[in-house]
């Protein structure tokens, strides 16, 4: 039987695609980190884009939302997170023109920093509840078309 807890593993490509970035940046590659940053908005997009139009009318609809799990939270979320990367990208780019970048790296990894813990949060809060609280709600042939539509799913699911 296959579960919707399984479209978590993305949050781990998710992490992997980032930190490969991070790992770029701290190489002075710039270019190659922002090219890596924007497959990493590229696919957080998708994954958003599957919950909202695919898994989220489902939740909303029949889903407990306890305090702290209400639907529109986990949309707030999203919307975040989206904004922030696009806020990275021109500051990638700056830092590439820059003869010493170091001040401004160490200002764009504080940042990444708060970045990463809005999606610990995300994260946590879709481990949770939102997953969960999906298996719980569907059957088994509900989950199986749920997938079906999905458009990013893990490379073993
Ligand atoms: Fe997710
Ligand atoms: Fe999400």
């Amino acid at each position: 039987m296959r579960n919707l807890s399984e479209l978590l593993l993305l949050h781990n490509d998710l992490d992997e695609l980032f930190f490969a970035h991070q790992t770029a940046l701290l190489h002075f590659e710039f270019d190659r980190a922002l090219a890596i940053l924007e497959d990493y908005e590229r696919e957080l997009w998708t994954h958003i884009r599957d919950e909202e139009d695919i898994l989220m009318p489902v939740y909303k609809e029949r889903a407990s939302q306890p305090r702290g799990a209400g639907f529109q939270l986990f949309l707030d979320d999203h919307h975040r997170m989206s904004e922030f990367v696009k806020l990275l990208k021109p500051e990638i780019e700056k830092l590439a023109a820059d003869p010493a970048p170091e001040k401004q790296l160490i200002w764009l990894l504080d940042r990444e920093s708060f970045f990463k813990k809005l999606c610990g949060h995300h994260d946590k809060r879709e481990t949770d509840i939102f997953y969960p609280e999906m298996d719980r709600i569907t059957t088994d042939e509900e989950k199986l078309a749920l997938l079906d539509r999905v458009k990013w799913t893990p490379a073993a699911g």
